[in-house]
């Protein structure tokens, strides 16, 4: 049985379809991220499948039961932590997870036990006893991480699990997720708009862009997939070079996005000389030219035309600070 099978889901809000036919599935123990841009419709996913939001249409089943008509099951099946914090700002991070026991009905001397047992697995047992509000960014998600599992779910929601956390505590906390994978099997399904995320946690990866999966696979598939190394170079005189590049037999692709050319080739060092030198024979300025091997961004890029921006997830980020200040 898989711990999540997804059949031509559906959201629509209003004409606007967020969520437009999805289908894969995930193994039990499998880490998979859903990978997109802004308004992607990754969170609408996990809501649905979550069933905090019912789907226009399609089918999922979450640890065998239909999200539709099982919703007490799919619940006791998992965890979730949302994008946006929902911990209580006013009570300390015992009181907290013991408030989440009680709704899941955990008997008081069980629920001390585990409480105390995750406090310690995410390394906030000594801050037990602080109000939420002291906390640091990573504390919050490290508790809310534990929030999540107290229940003992075999699943395990993670939207955005490091929005809007500095390097050094998204790398702990991404330790924290490899280990509760590895360690207690729970099979993890995340979302997140950080390459780097995807690569290093997910077994698998679906990207997802406005509303559709266009590409699944291991992240090293993915990546062989584009062909060989990329090359990416900076031209005044970009359209003259990218047909002249076109011409040559050797480059598997070729293809202009923003501002720049980028080439997917194998061996790409062997080949540089050759492409600088038809800039020079037909007069065309090179600004830089760069060789990589390719990352998720120029899956992403490969796929949709598009980068996955950087600035986009800083402006997020701020706004979700912004937000945190002015709940404070
Ligand atoms: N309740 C709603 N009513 C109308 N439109 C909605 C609603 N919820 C989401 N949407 C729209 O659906 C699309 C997908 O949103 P969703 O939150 O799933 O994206 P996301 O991939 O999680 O993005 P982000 O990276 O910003 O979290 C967006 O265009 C969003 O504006
Ligand atoms: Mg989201």
């Amino acid at each position: 049985m898989y711990a999540i099978e997804v059949e031509n889901l559906v959201r629509k809000f209003g004409d606007f379809t967020a969520v437009n036919d999805l289908t894969f599935r995930i193994k039990k123990g499998e880490v998979f991220g859903l990978l997109g841009p802004n308004g992607a419709g990754k969170t609408t996913t996990i809501s649905m499948l979550s069933t905090m939001l019912p789907s226009t249409s399609g089918k999922a089943f979450v640890n065998g039961f239909d999200i539709s008509k099982d919703q007490d099951n799919v619940r006791k099946s998992i965890g979730i932590v949302f994008q946006d914090q929902s911990l209580d700002e006013e009570l300390t991070a015992y009181e907290n997870m013991d408030f989440h026991g009680r709704l899941y009905r955990i008997p008081k001397s069980t629920r001390q036990k585990k409480i105390a047992h995750l406090l310690k697995l995410v390394e906030l047992y000594d801050k037990k006893d602080n109000q939420v509000k002291t906390y640091s960014g990573g504390m919050r998600r490290r508790l809310e991480i534990a929030r999540g599992l107290l229940h003992e779910p075999q699943i395990l929601f993670l939207d955005e699990p490091t929005l809007g956390l500095d390097p050094q505590t998204r790398n702990h906390l991404w330790d924290y997720i490899e280990k509760l994978n590895k360690e207690k099997g729970i099979t993890i399904i995340l979302t997140t708009h950080y390459m780097e995320e995807a690569d290093k946690l997910c077994h698998r990866i679906a990207i997802i862009d406005k509303g559709k999966i266009i590409a699944m696979d291991s992240s090293e598939n993915l990546k062989n997939d584009i062909g060989g190394d990329v090359i990416t170079i900076d031209s005044s005189q970009r359209d003259v070079f990218y047909s002249a590049l076109k011409t040559l037999p050797e480059i598997k692709s070729v293809e202009l996005h923003d501002s720049l050319i980028t080439i997917s080739i194998q061996n790409a060092e062997q080949h540089v000389a050759r492409i600088v030198n038809i800039a020079s024979e037909n007069n065309i300025g090179i600004k830089s030219l760069s060789i990589h091997k390719p990352t998720l961004e120029d899956v992403f890029l490969h796929f949709t035309g598009r980068t996955i921006r950087e600035e986009e997830a800083s402006a997020k980020d701020k706004m979700r600070m912004m937000r945190k200040v002015r709940r404070r």
